[in-house]
């Protein structure tokens, strides 16, 4: 793998520094950030910028905006919580570009902090438009890319700028992510264990097939998990089944027979009569093993299954995780994604968990910090753990 420079490997004295940073957060509809790991994750590299004497300009989008200045996008809110975190003022600006934008970066002392307003607010973004790339790149001497989750996009602030500035690199949380989703994955400490979950099998299909050749097992949870059973013959009533992915599955499973890879799929299930998934409401819930009966829906993992996972993760050195075990957000079917949760939180082992749903469950299990690393990345971390090379990480300058 490519080495990426830093911003370690360079000096941050004096130079005005462009950070592309992901505050896409979410809010409530009052505005309020309702979860800040984004925010907190970034938070060594705009210490180790102020700390070194740089001026820092922040930039981000947040939402899909698609190019309107609509306000309930704005970052606004995101500045007062970075300040908090930081303790130190972060000086807001309505704008992304244009003369006051130029204005105050003029004015900024060493050390302090700007954030700027969301950059979809322009569609030039998006369109990573070279002209307004040029624009974005005019306001630093150094452009830093610490915004791993929005690496998959080739942007203007992710891709396009690094044209328009002598020196692109890294920050630290950009480094942390492709040291676990990245070098880490490709010489794992053994055991390794991959467990894959969420919702279609076909979103996860080419994860599948680019781990399925590294990990010594691989379990599989989740509502894909019926694909897989529902190609080996085994009954899983109305629970969804993707039709067009079970020779996929079929050639997966025989893929790890031939390898010597132990695939584990569910051997019991909690179920239910009916789910409305709009409202998130479920009928009347039981478990079954083996099959599922006709008419009834599977929306967890089963006890029994947890415990036969729980008890294959004990053996791992290295441990992946990457979707839910069912439908999480419901209390009757969190049960398994939990379990999950707390199995990989083990001492002495490596665990990472790729970000997403995967991410957000195992922050709301509450051991996030007993894990070694939690992706900030949604579609990014799964394009990445898929082997495919990233835009904005691959415009940065080599070390
Ligand atoms: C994310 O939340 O996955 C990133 O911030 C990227 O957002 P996007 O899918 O709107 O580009």
């Amino acid at each position: 793998m490519r080495k990426i420079k830093t911003i370690a490997d360079i000096s941050c004295t004096d130079k005005r520094v462009f950070t592309r940073v992901d505050f896409n957060v979410p809010l409530d509809e009052k505005g309020n950030v309702t979860d800040g790991a984004r925010i907190i994750a970034a938070l060594p590299t705009i210490q180790y910028l102020t700390q070194n004497n740089a001026k820092v300009i922040l930039a981000s989008h947040l939402g899909r905006p698609n190019g309107e200045r609509t306000m309930k996008y704005s970052l606004r809110n995101v500045a007062l919580v970075l300040a908090k975190h930081l303790g130190q003022p972060v000086l807001f600006l309505s704008d992304c570009i244009g003369e006051e934008v130029h204005n105050a970066v003029s004015k900024m002392a060493n050390g302090s902090v700007v954030l700027l307003e969301n950059l979809r607010f322009y569609r030039e973004e998006i369109d990573n438009d070279p002209e307004f790339a040029k624009k974005l790149g005019s306001l630093c001497d150094t452009y830093v890319n610490d915004a791993f989750g929005s690496a998959h996009r080739a942007h203007a602030s992710t891709e396009g700028i690094t044209k328009f500035v002598r020196e692109n690199v890294a920050g630290f949380l950009m480094e942390k992510e492709l040291e676990f989703l990245g070098s880490k994955i490709l010489q794992p400490e053994r055991p390794f264990i991959v467990i894959l979950g969420g919702a279609k099998a076909s979103d996860k299909i080419k994860l599948i097939n680019n781990l399925i050749t590294k990990a010594n097992s691989m379990l599989i949870g989740g509502a894909m998990a019926y694909t897989f059973l529902a190609a080996k013959g085994i009954s899983v009533g109305n629970s969804p089944v993707e039709e067009s992915q079970i020779p996929v599955a079929l050639e997966a499973i025989k893929k790890a027979q031939d390898i010597g890879v132990n695939l584990l799929l569910p051997v019991d299930h909690v179920i239910t009569s009916s789910f409305a998934p709009e409202q998130k409401a479920i009928g009347a819930i039981s478990t079954v093993q083996g099959g599922i009966p006709q008419q009834a829906i599977g929306i967890d993992i089963g006890p029994e299954t947890a415990d036969l996972f729980s008890r294959e993760i004990e053996t791992a050195k290295m441990i992946l995780w990457n979707g839910p075990m069912g439908i999480f957000e419901i209390k009757e079917s969190s049960a398994g994604t939990l379990a999950i949760a707390k199995a990989i939180a083990r001492p002495g082992v490596t665990s990472i968990v790729g970000g997403g749903d995967s991410g957000k469950a195992i922050r709301e299990s509450g051991y996030a910090n007993k894990v070694s690393f939690v992706s900030t990345g949604g579609g990014a971390s799964l394009e990445f753990l898929e082997g495919n090379p990233l835009p904005g990480v691959e415009a940065l300058d080599v070390a």
